[in-house]
């Protein structure tokens, strides 16, 4: 595991290249199972979770190949329908092949999910969704085993919750499941649905109302060739607007989907941060100590959690006490005692964070435990005074293209050392 070294107080200053989202490209990905022909997308940022879904299309016996950031993936007549347990514990957005390889072979065996450093993250609006689809689930020694046993005229499917994960497996499964209409109720409308819509329809599938709570989806029994370019990365985005903001700098954000991240833009102007829109373009600069938040963390358009963290880094000098409600994961707050080496003052009730504001952070040793908490950690390094070293900061690269380059191109100075 390696380590980042951060030396703080540096403004960043510059222009910085936002990446395609790692959200989309993960469930878009696990989408070309249900094709018989090969696709490209492009866009596609180099990433540890992406070369893992490769492995897994790879695993089935899909041809993969991918430079400069696109994909060409070249299905394979003869699948496998079962998944290797390895790359599903690395990464749980891995289960989502589950429901497409069952459409395809009939029926396919995936392993749980591991435990996750974000807290608990079940699967059951997956597996009762694909029940809604006509499929038997068996769990057994951790595996789950999906059959397709029945082929229905019409489906619902409610989720409890708008879970991103369970919308797109289900969506991505009934998209090939011929002569059935499945409609999905309180879905969730992140862009990331819409992209992952997108793709499907560029390759004839019939998609109603993604980005809504109420999808339909009329299954088509062969889906053809496309190209698609993925949306940029909101969360990339919104991360390197908070550390314009918390480090005092002036930076453009460039191919960006402003219109994808409304919620944290508003934050950040009412933190006092200037921001200017300009088609793909996003100028953020602040001047000043940021003033307190009151924030609800919310599926989307709400603001999302995987900036949570790198919020509360950011308030942690507020002039003033912040409230930070989370509903998404609840227990999503690992950062806060990392963040609390550095100086943060903080308490944590049942879902909440409240920060009371200091005047500054200062530099010391700290731990990642998830990606976007060690997005926070980066910010709040750039922000103290001093050097602060972020240990198994390799999680990092989950989420973050060209991390080191692109902050030092923004003037910060930071070092990345194999452990
Ligand atoms: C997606 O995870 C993202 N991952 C996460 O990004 C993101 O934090 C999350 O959505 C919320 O926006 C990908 O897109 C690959 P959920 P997902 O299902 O789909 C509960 C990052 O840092 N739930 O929307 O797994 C769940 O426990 C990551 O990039 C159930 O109870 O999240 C949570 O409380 C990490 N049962 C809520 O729903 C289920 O079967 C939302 O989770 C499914 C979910």
């Amino acid at each position: 595991m390696g380590k980042l070294v951060v030396h703080g107080g540096v403004r960043l200053n510059g222009s910085v290249r936002i990446s395609g989202a790692k959200n989309a490209a993960l469930p878009i990905l696990a989408a070309t199972i249900l094709l018989d022909e090969p696709v490209l997308i492009h866009n596609v940022p180099d990433l540890l979770d992406v070369r893992t879904m490769m492995e897994i299309l790879e695993s089935i016996g899909f041809n993969v190949r991918f430079e400069k950031n696109t994909i060409w993936v070249k299905p394979s007549a003869s699948l496998k329908g079962q998944v290797p347990y390895e790359p599903v514990r690395k990464m749980r957005a891995s289960f989502n092949v589950l429901g497409p390889l069952a459409v395809k072979c009939g029926e396919a065996s995936v392993s749980l999910p591991g435990g996750c450093s974000i807290g608990v993250r079940p699967v059951d609006f997956h597996l009762e969704g694909l029940r809604k689809l006509g499929f038997s689930i068996d769990v057994e020694h951790g595996v789950v085993k999906a059959k397709r046993e029945k082929r229905l005229g019409e489906c619902y499917v409610y989720f409890p919750f708008p879970s991103v994960g369970a919308t797109e497996h289900i969506m991505i499964t009934a998209a090939l499941l011929d002569g059935t209409r499945t409609i999905i109720e309180n879905a969730a409308m992140e862009p990331e649905i819409v992209d992952l819509a997108n793709f499907l329809v560029s390759c004839g599938a019939k998609i109603l109302g993604a980005g809504s709570r109420r999808i339909e989806i009329e299954g088509v029994d062969r889906l053809r060739s496309c190209e698609h370019s993925i949306i940029p990365d909101r969360i990339e985005a919104g991360t390197y607007a908070i550390a314009a903001a918390a480090t005092r700098g002036k930076v453009l954000l460039q191919n960006v989907r402003p219109d994808h991240m409304m919620a944290a833009i508003e934050a950040l102007n009412q933190s006092g941060a200037q921001i200017k829109i300009d088609g793909n373009n996003l100028l953020v600069q602040m001047n000043e100590r940021p003033k307190p938040l009151k924030l609800q963390v919310a599926p989307y358009p709400g603001f999302p959690t995987d900036l949570q963290p790198q919020m509360i880094a950011y308030l942690s000098v507020a002039d003033g006490t912040s409230v930070i409600v989370e509903t998404v994961f609840k227990s999503r707050f690992q950062h806060v005692d990392e963040l609390r080496r550095l100086g943060l003052k903080a308490e944590l009730t049942d879902g909440t964070a409240i920060v009371y504001g200091v005047e500054r952070l200062q530099g010391t040793i700290v731990k990642a435990t998830d990606l976007r908490a060690a997005a926070a950690l980066v910010i709040a390094g750039l922000m103290a005074e001093g050097t602060t070293i972020i240990e198994e900061v390799d999680q990092i690269f989950r989420g973050y293209e060209d991390l080191t380059l692109k902050l030092s191109k923004l003037s910060a100075i930071v070092e990345y050392e194999n452990g």
